[in-house]
Parts: C-alpha cells; structure tokens; sequence
C-alpha cells in the first residue's frame, strides 16, 4: 500500500500480502491485492459478494494456494500451505460456514486436531482453561455441552474461542454477523475489543457499512478482485465507502408514502411444512398480507424463510394448515395454480429456480407468460410480439443486455436480479412473494429494486418481502414479522419498530413480553 496511512501505534505491520494474484476458471478472483496488518487492529475488509475477500483471507488460512505473491510475516517469508501452517503462524480464520462436529462438545471441538495433545487429554484442566479464556474474552459457553445442542451464535462463539485457545495472534473473521441477532452483534462487538486490548490483529469481513464503522480501525475496499481504497475509518464515512464499493454514488433513502392496505389477499392458517431433511420447518404458522402493504419477515437465516417462501408458491406441499388466496382455498396447489393465482415469486437461487441461464433474455422474461395470448395464440408462440413484449419490459426495468437474445448467463448479477423481477411482477396479479431480493446486489440495483417493491405495493399488490438485512425491512415494510424456529415471534409495525425488539424476537423473545408487539394472528377471529 502506498497511500500513506499510519497505524494508531507506530510500528511495522505484523502482515504483509504483496501481489496476491488467485485465478479460478474464468474468473480473477484477486488481482495482485496489497494488504497491511497491524498489531491490535481491527482491519474491516468491505466489499460486495464477489469481490474476492473470502479467496484472499483463504489464501491467507492456507486453504488456496495464490498464483502470486508473498505474504510476510514480520519481515519474514512465509509459505502457508495448510490451515495447520497457518495455525503454527498464529493466523486462523473463523468460516461463513462452521467447521465444528456437532455431535462432539465444546472442549473436545476445541481442541480437536491439536498437534501436541496427549493420548489422554486432562479434560477437567481443558474445561477449566476453556472457561478462563470464555470470561477473558466475554465468550460465554459451556465447555460440555454439545455442538447441536448450540445456537449459531453460540457455535460461532466457539469458533472464535477456538482461535484464541490456540493462541492466535491474527483473527480472520469471514461475514461473522450475517447468522447473528442485532444482540448478538454487539456482543461480538465487545468480543473484539477484548481481543483487540490484548494485542491481537483482527480481519473482519463484511459487506455492511454500518459494521465497518462501529467496529473497525481501518478498511479496506475490494472491488472486482483489486483493492481500491485503504482508509482509517474515522476518516471516511458510509457515503464514501459506499462509493468505494460500488465504483460510482450511491443514494440511501428511498421516499416512501404511508401504506394504505386494502382487502386480506393471503392468509396462512396454522400451516406446518418440513424441510428437505424432513423436519418440521414451519411450526402452527399464521399470517395475514393484505393489498396494499409490504409485510417484511425477519429472522436469522434457517429460521423457516426458505421454506415459508415455497409453500405460499406451490413448491412444497404442507402437512396441515390452510392456505388462501384472494379468499380462495389454495391449501394444495402446484406452482402453475399458484403463478395462475397471481402469485409472483422473486426466489433466492436467481441462477437455479429463477433463471435458464442458457436461455435468451427474451425467453427468460417470456418464461412465465407464453402459455396466454398476445405471446401465443391458439398454441403457437408468436417470436416477434416476445421480442416487442422483452423489449418493453428491458426498457421498463433497465436491464443491460447487448440484445434480447442474448442468453442471460452471460448478464452480471444485478441484471439477472432485474430480469427475474421484470418477469415476475409483469405477470405478478395480486402477491409478490420477494426472497432476498437485493442479495447479492450493489448498492444502486438494490435501490430499483426496492423502488419496484413499494411500485408493486402502491398498485394495489400484496407484497411478501423475506430479507436478511434488517435495514432493508425497516426501509420497505410496512409490518415486519419475526420468525424463529418456524414460528411467527410477534408483528411490529415498522413505524414504530426498533432494532432491538426486533433483535430479541429475533433469538425467540415471546412477543408477549414486548411493548407494541403483537403476536401471530390464532385464530381466523383476528384476522
Ligand atoms: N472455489 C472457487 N472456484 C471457482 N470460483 C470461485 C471459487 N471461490 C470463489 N470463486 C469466484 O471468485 C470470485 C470471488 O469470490 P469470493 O472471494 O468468494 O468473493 P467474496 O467473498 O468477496 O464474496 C467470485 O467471482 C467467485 O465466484
Ligand atoms: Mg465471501
């Protein structure tokens, strides 16, 4: 890095990447990135999904070997080829997907895999050292119990607990926040602050820049595999790191009128549904959605979202429970029923379930209407009233494609993102059921997409918007809703919701407990 930037104590950095470069097929995952450390930093690494700062940290853990570059460790040379050569140099990264066994505990995932354990490991003098390190660091845990009997943030404690117990000096954290409660978060926040007071070097991964700002020292912006900014974080602020990561400005707040919901559309009556593994994913579910209103769901991921999502559109059958639609018993309906009954769907897998990447942008938008007239007429599809059609709905959207025809896997992320929303809401009636729909996107196609959502609700459509962004749902509902555990928690209006209610509804607070908070509808009476 050549921008000058001092550490807050003067010293050499503990880390140095000089030129990592790492090739994937076809893609420049890094290219020839520079990064300093320094000791008792928090170092935000800030960059959209893709951008290559999970590739660079796991060249960092050992996991990829780079095709370029050096790293140095002090002014040494070091070779990382493993995980346990990373280990040995003190450096250890925490996973967006944990490592641990759940059907072992705390202590014995701990110190799994130690190179120097004995053949009979002291357990009692583990645990006592496992809980010394937990109220060092204000990780609270039990060193005897069980993977599976933990939350995620739990088992992320543990992750994190393991790290230190193992003595590392650098702490790669991958997207530590995105399982957490808002709760959860800040005490994650006090975690690193204890690490951090102790001397250690924390990497913090992220994509949101409210974390970059409450909890880094300095940042530094990915953008397409290449550093574009290294900043002190009390020298820049969101607007600016928002520009960084997206490469052009960036607005914030869309304005928004006050909903003016109409007639009950969809109705969910007790509705329990599995997952794929076959366990119950939905538990007694109730909601309403009515016309005119955008009613957010919150809740940590695996929570229910996905399965919520597929039920309303035909994808996966319930076990009991009712379903209707426009007052119209939809209880076992196939996804054509479901799509004939008006029902949009904008799902999670844009490349999977929303898309035929080999298929022609015009056909992707077709997809959902060609059975009808104009598109066809007595069965026979019409190609050049779909291109008039495509060519209306690219202009109506601002889908970036070079030419109707060309197959949608060759358009980025957020024009996919826009092509599935234009089909959908184009053939949407009365219920777009939105699934992370801004996932994945930059900072401006979020915003036309949210735009779009409140369009949809200003016309008169119920929307069903599933999110993981907090800031999303309190941006665009109008109710938000909380699962957990399959269940609705409680119904906050948004106007007069706060994070935290959220938050603890988030980690199964029953909302009776709560000021302004009402629980799931039970019964049709409440409705
Ligand atoms: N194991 C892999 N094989 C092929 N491509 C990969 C692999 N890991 C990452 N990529 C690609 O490299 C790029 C950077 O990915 P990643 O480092 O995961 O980004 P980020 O963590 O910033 O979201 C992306 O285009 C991604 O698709
Ligand atoms: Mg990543």
């Amino acid at each position: 890095m050549t921008d000058g930037i001092r550490p807050l104590t003067v010293s050499a950095p503990v880390l140095r990447m000089r030129g990592i470069t790492k090739r994937f097929p076809g893609v420049l995952a890094n290219d020839r990135i520079d990064l300093d450390l320094y000791r008792g930093e928090v170092l935000a690494l800030l960059g959209e999904n893709g951008a290559g700062k999970s590739t660079l940290m796991n060249v960092l853990a050992g996991l990829y070997r780079p095709d370029a570059g050096t790293i140095l460790l002090g002014e040494t040379h070091v070779e990382i080829d493993s995980p346990r050569d990373a280990a040995e140099l003190g450096i250890g990264m925490v996973h967006q997907n944990f490592m641990l066994v759940p059907t072992m505990t705390v202590a014995q995932n701990i110190v799994l895999g130690m190179p120097d354990l004995p053949i009979v490991p002291d357990l009692e003098e583990i645990h006592r050292q496992i809980e010394a390190l937990s109220n060092r660091y204000g990780l609270l845990v039990d060193p005897q119990a069980y993977i599976w009997q933990l939350s995620v943030g739990e088992q992320q404690r543990v992750e994190i607990l393991k790290l230190l117990y193992r003595g590392a000096d650098i702490l790669i954290l991958d997207e530590p926040t995105a399982v957490l409660t808002p709760q959860e978060i800040e005490e994650l926040g006090h975690v690193l602050a204890a690490v951090q007071a102790e001397g250690k070097s924390i990497i913090f991964i992220t994509h949101k820049m409210g974390e970059v700002i409450a909890f880094s020292d300095r940042v530094c912006v990915l953008r397409q595999g290449r550093v574009v900014a290294t900043k002190r974080t009390a020298e820049t602020n969101p607007r600016e790191l928002a520009r960084l990561m997206v490469g052009r400005e960036v607005l914030f707040q869309i304005e928004k009128a006050p909903a003016d919901p109409g007639e009950t559309l969809l109705v969910l009556r007790h509705v329990c549904a599995d997952n794929d593994k076959g366990l119950p994913a939905l538990r007694q579910l109730s909601l309403v959605v009515r016309r005119g209103e955008i009613l957010g769901i919150a809740g940590v991921a695996g929570n229910g979202q996905r399965e919520l999502a597929e039920v309303i559109t035909g994808l996966r059958d319930i076990k009991t429970g009712e379903i209707l639609i426009n007052g119209r018993d939809r209880t076992s309906s196939s996804p054509l029923q479901m799509i004939e009954s008006g029902v949009g769907h904008i799902p999670a897998d844009r490349m999977g379930m929303g898309t035929v990447g080999n298929m022609a942008v015009a056909d992707n938008l077709a997809m959902k209407s060609y059975r009808s007239p104009p598109l066809a007429e007595y069965g026979i599809l019409r190609r050049e009233k779909i291109l008039r059609f495509a060519r209306s709905l690219i202009e109506a959207f601002g889908i970036s494609t070079p030419t109707p025809q060309t197959p949608v896997k060759f358009l980025s992320g957020g024009n996919i993102q826009k092509t599935i929303l234009a089909r959908e809401i184009d053939a949407c009636a009365s219920l777009l059921v939105a699934v992370y729909p801004s996932r994945g996107l930059d900072v401006g196609a979020t915003e036309a997409v949210r735009r779009r959502l409140l369009e949809q609700r200003d016309a008169g459509r119920a929307v069903l918007l599933i999110s993981e962004d907090l800031d999303e749902l309190l941006t665009v509902a109008d109710r938000i809703a909380v699962l957990y555990e399959g269940r609705v928690m409680g119904i906050v209006p948004t106007a007069s919701a706060d994070v935290e209610t959220v938050g603890l509804l988030m980690s199964g607070s029953e909302a009776a407990e709560l000021d302004g908070v009402t629980s799931a509808p039970s019964t049709v009476g409440a409705f």
